[in-house]
């Protein structure tokens, strides 16, 4: 690879042990993808900041690189950590976790790195513009920043995500360049999407189906910010998709010639349905995956203060947005109906499976995909009025 004087620099250890390391695994990284050169970022979004997900030898890791003097040279940010940092203990987190949670935002705090706690930062105002280069973590955010803000960015892994903020460079590969932004597989799409349980369905059927291909959508004819970042993620968790088109919707829409065709129409998107919702009537409700936007946690509000649900219910989103939903009366009406505004975490990343919840429902396809394995839960899918209402 081509390193600039001030890369080879820190490759050298001249800029410290921190940065040494740092430029070793992007240059590790660079090699095996075969990048020339390194590009500049302007924001890094770092994963791998539960607790329950980077266990003691990720902790340990992150306080010694803290200890070696790392710390970032760009904008850098959090995604969700284990547990809401305020109200831990009214949601019956345990201690001993706690306590880890605490120290590894700590660790990260000491690099510089902002507690956003939040896999939806484009909701919070880091919304990069189109083509420009970011080194994102979260797969729900990565598919977001790709396809709905046209920005650049392969979906990095929790450390060469902190090298990059660290450097403030990543390898230029992958989804940095223009060539590799092509889809191969077109879904027409045949049947009406009434909400974002239908974008949850639809992103879970495609995920399964797109192997590594990028998929590109043609007959989806108006589509929100919220259903689209459920439709990425749900493809990101089933599928790994890092990037998809929707005609007429997204910045961009590059389809090769050769590209192979599916359909999904309602019997398929019933039957996805069907196929994650296990029918049970759940004893937690989860809502914000990724986390929810204001008009969301306004749309909950609305519903509930009609009609209270009939089981404990969260709202998942961003400390900010939490915020903003506090001083606008939102998280009061969602309290008076037995729920609870639930910052910083979510209900994948949280350790849900000690919490005493057996069938947690959702109307994303992400947490339907990952609250079986990760949190040994059943799943109950589908539109917020059939799951909060059971
Ligand atoms: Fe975000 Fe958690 Fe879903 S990190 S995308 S709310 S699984």
């Amino acid at each position: 690879m081509r390193l600039t004087k001030e890369e080879q620099e820190m490759l050298d250890g001249g800029l410290g042990d921190a940065a040494r390391e740092s430029m070793e695994i992007l240059v590790a990284l660079g090699k095996i993808y075969g990048a020339e050169r390194m590009i500049p970022v302007t924001s890094v979004q770092v994963s791998g900041v539960s607790y329950k997900t980077i266990g003691q030898a990720g902790l340990e890791y992150l306080a010694d690189l803290a200890e070696k003097g790392a710390r970032t040279r760009v904008q850098t940010f959090l995604n969700p950590a284990g547990m809401d940092r305020e109200q831990w203990k009214e949601m019956r987190i345990p201690a001993d976790f706690a306590e880890k949670q605490i120290q590894v935002l700590d660790a990260y705090s000491r690099m510089g790195i902002t507690k956003t706690c939040t896999c939806a930062p484009y909701f919070i105002g880091i919304r990069p513009k189109k083509g420009e280069h970011v080194a994102w973590a979260e797969s729900s955010a990565v598919a977001f920043a790709n396809s709905v803000l046209g920005a650049r960015t392969n979906r990095e892994g929790g450390p060469s995500a902190l090298a990059a903020a660290i450097c403030g460079v990543t390898p230029c590969y992958g989804l940095h360049l223009d060539e590799n932004r092509v889809a191969s597989l077109i879904v027409d799409v045949k049947c009406e999407l009434k909400g974002v349980a239908d974008f949850g369905a639809l992103g879970s059927a495609v995920g399964k189906l797109v192997k590594t291909k990028y998929p590109a959508f043609r007959g989806i004819k108006s589509a929100t910010e919220e259903q689209l970042k459920v439709l990425g993620a749900s493809m990101a968790a089933t599928g790994s998709v890092p990037l998809f088109f929707i005609e007429k919707i997204t910045p961009e829409w590059n389809v090769a010639k050769d590209a192979e065709r599916i359909t999904i129409g309602a019997a398929e998107l019933d039957a996805e349905r069907k196929a994650i919702d296990s029918g049970l009537k759940p004893d937690l409700v989860t809502i914000g995956c990724p986390h929810a936007s204001l008009k969301e946690i306004k749309e909950v509000a609305e519903l509930v203060a009609k009609r209270k649900p009939t089981c404990e219910f969260w709202v998942c989103t961003s400390r900010k947005m939490k915020e903003e939903a506090d001083r606008l009366g939102y998280s009061r009406a969602i309290s008076a109906a037995g729920g609870r505004v639930v910052a910083d975490t979510c209900m994948v990343v949280c350790p849900l499976e000690r919490m005493g919840y057996s069938v947690t429902g959702t109307n994303s396809g992400k947490a339907a995909a990952y609250l079986p394995n990760l949190c040994k839960q059943n799943v109950a899918f589908g539109d917020l009025e059939d799951i909060l209402y059971r």
